[in-house]
């Protein structure tokens, strides 16, 4: 792979005192993963490859390498963490001590800007690698802004039309930014005043408002909201598990599968007893976390006194879907010395999957003469369901 042009530190040494949750902020779990996992993944969304400095807190910065490596799968080496200052300008200057000799281009990115979609990083370094200045994304700023003397009282009101919020990335012309912190001799509160106030010129590029900075409870619960609304396009699955035994009734005609068996012992229930039926109802409403067969069809029911297998089955179908699901697929299994399946397999999947839209695989055994199916007096099925979330 060619040696990197445009390296992304990400600061993530900070307490996240305003937060409050006695962790270091970067560590904080959004969605599953941390808020700097959320950071690198943006990074690494960037269209040509970036080398990643993380600074971290002294006492994580294993952890935040092992974090960002993970992520970074085949261009691991891209990664490396380094340890942060007390200061976020001191922990951006021990980033940028890690840059590598092949980079022109530098960006400075809080890792508590998490959300930062992967095209702004792009944006940012485009424009500093063109304009050879520094670069800095900005919002319009919607609220007046007041001027104030120490003691709260107004002093003025200045144009809001000239005011703009900044954001991170900032991008900078490495060797001037690597000057510009050697040189620097007061606290600046960004990149970019530190860089302006080397002398060197500073643009502007539209900002995003997913680059919002994670700072209080409020901002987190917000993180969570969006994040799960972005998850949503990507299907959750989930397995669900049903069983169903029945007595033999030789009286009965034999329901199993949703077929009539001629010749061969039924099932008692108060439905036909078809338990392979009943069992894909119990898994499919299992994986929907609906409860199950008996919470649903209650005997009371006289809908379903009965009925054979295939009402049920629809009726299960339709309440998975309106809790969000589509079935992926469900395996089902018959434990008895009779009837024996093999014969009518074929068609019994065929009309399973039918009725459930989606494959349905079925298989028997029996158990070895044990127990009651052993000893011919019922038949048991268990089935699995997997089932996957509709947007
Ligand atoms: N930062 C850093 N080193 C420091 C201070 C801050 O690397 N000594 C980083 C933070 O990890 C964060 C970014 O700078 O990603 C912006 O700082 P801020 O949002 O203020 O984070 P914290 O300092 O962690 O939060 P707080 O001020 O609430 O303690
Ligand atoms: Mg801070």
């Amino acid at each position: 792979m060619h040696e990197p042009r445009t390296a992304v530190v990400i600061v993530a040494a900070g307490s996240g005192a305003r937060l409050g949750l006695g962790e270091p902020k970067a560590f904080v779990r959004v969605a599953g993963r941390t808020l700097l996992g959320h950071a690198v993944a943006s990074v690494l969304g960037m269209t040509a490859p970036a080398q990643v400095v993380v600074v971290a807190p002294t006492d994580r910065v294993e952890a935040a390498e092992s974090i960002a490596r993970e992520l970074a799968g085949p261009v691991a080496d891209l990664v490396t963490a380094v340890a942060g200052g007390s200061t976020r300008q001191e922990s951006v200057a021990a980033g940028l001590a890690a840059v590598r000799g092949s980079v022109d281009v530098v960006l400075v990115h809080d890792a508590a800007r998490a959300f930062t979609p992967s095209s702004l990083f792009d944006t940012v370094a485009d424009a500093a690698r063109a304009t050879r200045a520094g670069v800095l994304p900005v919002l319009p700023v919607a609220d007046t802004i007041k001027q104030l003397k120490r003691d709260g009282s107004v002093v003025g009101t200045p144009d809001r039309s000239e005011l703009a919020a900044a954001q991170t990335p900032q991008g900078f012309p490495r060797a001037q930014l690597v000057a510009a912190y050697a040189g620097a001799t007061v606290e600046h509160t960004d990149d970019a005043a530190l860089f302006a106030a080397a002398g060197h010129a500073v643009t502007t590029v539209s900002g995003d408002p997913l680059a919002f900075k994670v700072t209080t409870p409020w901002d987190l619960s917000r993180a969570e909201t969006l994040a799960a609304g972005r998850s949503s396009d990507v299907p959750v699955f989930r397995s669900g598990i049903g069983l169903d035994v029945h007595a033999f009734d030789p009286e009965s005609p034999l329901w199993l599968g949703g077929v009539y068996w001629p010749d061969e012992p039924g099932l008692k229930g108060h439905s036909d007893g078809d338990a392979v039926c009943h069992a894909i109802c119990d898994a499919l409403l299992s994986a929907a976390g609906l409860g199950d067969i008996g919470g649903r069809f209650g005997t009371a029911d006289d809908r379903f006194a009965g009925a054979h297998g295939d009402v049920f089955i629809r009726e299960t179908v339709r309440l998975v879907a309106g809790a969000g699901y589509e079935v992926v697929n469900v395996a089902v299994q018959v434990i008895a010395n009779q009837p024996k399946l093999a014969g009518r397999r074929v068609e019994l999947e065929q009309n399973l999957s039918g009725l459930v839209g989606a494959p349905v695989s079925v298989s028997a055994t029996t158990s070895d003469g044990l127990g009651f199916p052993g000893r011919g007096e019922g038949l048991t099925a268990l089935a699995t369901a997997l089932i996957r979330s509709v947007n």
